[in-house]
């Protein structure tokens, strides 16, 4: 296993649309090594969730872990992450509900963004088998970020009142309402 690097905003892969992963790759040496490396780049950086962009691969692979921060999601899963290939987003509540988002691409900044307040995800699990399952409030704002990378979005093309972007210093002086976690 390695940390590796994590690409931060300019890097042309972070803006590309990841092309999906195909079912029979999902359980390979090659992906399943990945899946090991970005864990512990996530973990390396203190992030809550990566995209395999992040570290320079453009596939639709995510993994994401909330079990510390979110209780209905560690009451979903036992696992201590959850991958996702393949992610499908459905809306099903477009109320918008803000929180401020920090990105380890975007290192040191938090921005506040809108998002959907609810939603169902279609994806391919951890054995490739087909899931979904529904967020709401903060884990279906983590979900939204985090399967933006791979169409090569980030959370700062998302903010509507730039006066609300703030590096984290000033964002702990001055906003904070507890920490923010990067993802
Ligand atoms: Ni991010």
């Amino acid at each position: 296993m390695a940390v590796l690097e994590v690409l931060r905003m300019g890097h042309p892969v972070l803006r590309q649309a990841a092309r999906k992963v195909e079912p029979g790759e999902m359980l390979g040496a090659e992906i399943q090594g990945l899946i090991q490396n970005m864990l512990e780049t996530m973990v390396a950086h203190g992030g809550i969730g990566i995209a395999a962009p992040q570290v320079g691969a453009s596939l639709q692979l995510a993994i994401i872990d909330l079990k510390n921060s979110d209780p209905a999601f560690a009451k979903h899963y036992g696992a201590p992450m959850e991958v996702f290939f393949n992610p499908e987003i459905e809306v099903l509540d477009a109320a918008p509900q803000a929180y401020w988002e920090g990105c380890l691409s975007v290192p040191g900044l938090r921005g506040e963004v809108e998002r959907p307040r609810k939603i169902r995800v279609k994806f391919y699990d951890s054995e490739a088998k087909p899931q979904e399952l529904i967020a709401e409030d903060f884990m279906a704002t983590v979900f939204q970020h985090e399967f933006d990378h791979l169409y090569g979005t980030l959370y700062i093309d998302r903010i509507k009142d730039t006066k609300k972007l703030s590096y984290l210093e000033e964002f702990s002086r001055y906003w904070a309402m507890g920490d923010t976690k990067e993802v």
